[in-house]
């Protein structure tokens, strides 16, 4: 398919609009794909734009999404969960390559390298399709280079939601230049609390516990002097670590105000 000649008749009858070239499905309730980039389109990895699709009554049914890739990518992916009656993911999950999404191309998000003061540790927690903003910032090479240890958690409830993150750690791995520079940096901590696996638990009390430092051989706890966070989940897992950083001496930052956490909420629906 060329993509140029697609576009520029769909983007007359739709503003915004862009193609979408891949589609995965991880499972029942989760899939990510692929969209054409704005040429336009500059972002830093971690970033969030609007994505949807027209809507019944003629305007945009747009909700936030991370940018799972990163900066430097010809194409836009994204990952969503499945929401059978959510106004927009009930739709969204039916797209095919060839099909058009209204993107608007303004970036925004907090979780940035530039939010964040210098640090020795940069420690990524997720839940759920909160990984999105991590699959950007781990492909980044900005990351290894700022960070001499980089470790993503990644909690679920069902071993089936951890496909798409182990996937994307794999594929670190297997990328002749990420591979390279993530090697001996990149730490991987997945775990379930609902299905039984090889780890489990959830990331606040992995973490408060010490059994992530213990897994990982990483001295812990967290310290303001050495570790950096990004937080990317509900709104109740958002608040719960955020208590969990501030009583270890960390502070929430901001593009504006660098410190040594910031947080974001994933997006669904
Ligand atoms: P749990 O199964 O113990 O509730 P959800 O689908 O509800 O958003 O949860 C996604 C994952 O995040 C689940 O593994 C869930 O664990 C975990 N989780 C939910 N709320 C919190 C919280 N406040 N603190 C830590 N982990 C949480």
């Amino acid at each position: 398919m060329n993509m140029e000649t697609t576009l520029a008749p769909v983007q007359r009858a739709l503003p915004d609009a862009q193609i979408v070239t891949e589609v995965t499905h991880w499972s029942e309730q989760l899939f990510s794909f692929r969209v054409t980039r704005p040429q336009s389109l500059r972002f830093r990895s971690g970033e969030f734009v609007m994505i949807g699709l027209p809507g019944e009554n003629g305007k945009p049914l747009l909700r936030a999404y991370s940018i799972a890739s990163p900066a430097w990518d010809d194409t836009l992916e994204f990952y969503s969960i499945k929401v059978p009656d959510g106004p927009l993911t009930s739709r969204l999950q039916h797209i095919r390559p060839g099909d058009a999404v209204i993107l608007r191309p303004k970036p925004v998000g907090t979780l940035v390298h530039d939010a964040l003061k210098p640090g020795w540790r940069l420690w990524m927690l997720a839940t759920g399709t909160g990984v999105a903003p991590f699959a950007s910032l781990l492909r980044d090479p900005e990351t290894y280079e700022k960070y001499d240890r980089v470790i993503l958690m990644h909690t679920c409830r069902e071993q089936v939601e951890l496909a798409y993150g182990a996937a994307l750690v794999k594929g670190l791995e297997d990328d002749p230049l990420i591979g390279e520079m993530a090697a001996g940096k990149l730490h991987y901590y997945p775990t379930t609390t609902r299905e039984n696996g090889p780890r489990m638990g959830r990331i606040t009390d992995t973490l408060a516990s010490g059994q992530v430092f213990a897994d990982l051989g990483l001295p812990g706890p967290l310290t303001a002097e050495t570790d950096r966070v990004m937080v990317c989940g509900s709104l109740d897992f958002n608040r719960d670590v955020k208590a969990l950083l501030e009583g270890w001496g960390l502070h929430e930052g901001a593009n504006s105000d660098p410190a040594e956490f910031v947080v974001e909420k994933a997006f669904v629906g």
